[in-house]
């Protein structure tokens, strides 16, 4: 089978992808020949689906709220019900949990000491367990066809001390690094691999929740000079998710134009 019809049986999910990342991460998927759907909380994500398609990219959409353990529960279903005889279920072969938030109030972070505990909880529930409850849907269906991929999209807040985001948002994306190692060790027997891809400043709709002075200042500091594109994580995203990236498992794959070396 050539490269274009195996991908073709292996379907894509990613989460949080009506826009930014997750919108070109679905998109440079399908253009390597993958079925993908686009799963969001948003209903954006019908049109983002309709604009793929217009693309020559198969490509559907499901509304989702990843922190929704209930509405994850559903998944496998709704997954089935989205291609003839279940093939959406039964081909799904990668998974990017995307999906992710990081509040503002006023342009800027709120300080640990004046974080109201709803905020923290809801950070957590979408980043962290949000991407637990949907691996956890999907993990059968992975495993079943003995080759699998989940990549989970983290940040450089995970790495290192970052002076834009949050404590929750730092938190739940170094705990998603914790949980991807765990998975990592669990399922690789069965032909699965989960790794993290943990982007720098990447311009999308959740960096100009800061000023545009921020920004700039920011990019001075990047070696290459200016923020990320969304393309550039997807292409990272899209070499975790082949055959290429069979023997790397439990690893972290930094996307941030040399912000921060490890
Ligand atoms: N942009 C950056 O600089 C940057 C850097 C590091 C990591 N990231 C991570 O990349 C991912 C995408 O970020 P982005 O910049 O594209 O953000 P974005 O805000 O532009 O897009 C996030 C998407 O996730 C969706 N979403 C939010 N909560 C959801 C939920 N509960 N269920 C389903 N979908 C939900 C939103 O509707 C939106 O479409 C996030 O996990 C983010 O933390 C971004």
């Amino acid at each position: 089978m050539d490269d274009a019809s195996l991908a073709a049986t292996r379907v894509a999910l990613v989460t949080g992808a009506a826009r930014g990342l997750g919108l070109a991460i679905a998109r440079r998927l399908g253009q390597l020949g993958h079925p993908v759907v686009l799963a969001d909380q948003q209903d954006e994500v019908q049109a983002s689906a309709q604009q793929l398609r217009a693309e020559g990219i198969a490509a559907q959409a499901l509304r989702l709220d990843v922190a929704d353990a209930d509405a994850v529960t559903a998944l496998p279903a709704q997954l089935a019900a989205l291609g003839p005889q279940g093939r959406c279920w039964d081909r799904l072969a990668i998974l990017v949990n995307n999906a992710g938030i990081s509040p503002k109030t006023d342009g800027r972070k709120r300080l640990v000491s004046e974080m109201p505990l709803a905020e923290w909880q809801r950070v957590l529930a979408v980043n962290l367990t949000g991407a637990f409850l949907v691996t956890q849907a999907c993990l059968p269906a992975l495993c079943a066809r003995g080759w699998g991929r989940v990549v989970m999209v983290t940040s450089q807040a995970a790495r290192t001390r970052t002076p834009v985001p949050g404590a929750h948002y730092a938190a739940s994306k170094s705990g998603l690094t914790g949980l991807a190692r765990v998975l990592a060790g669990e399922v690789a027997a069965q032909g699965v691999t989960v790794n993290c891809v943990a982007p720098g400043r990447i311009a999308s709709a959740m960096t100009q929740a800061v000023d545009p002075a921020t920004n700039a200042a920011l990019a001075g500091l990047i070696p290459v000079g200016r923020l990320g594109r969304p393309e550039e994580v997807a292409a990272a995203v899209a070499f975790l998710a082949s055959d290429g990236a069979s023997y790397l498992t439990g690893a972290t794959l930094d996307v941030n134009g040399g912000n921060f070396m490890a």
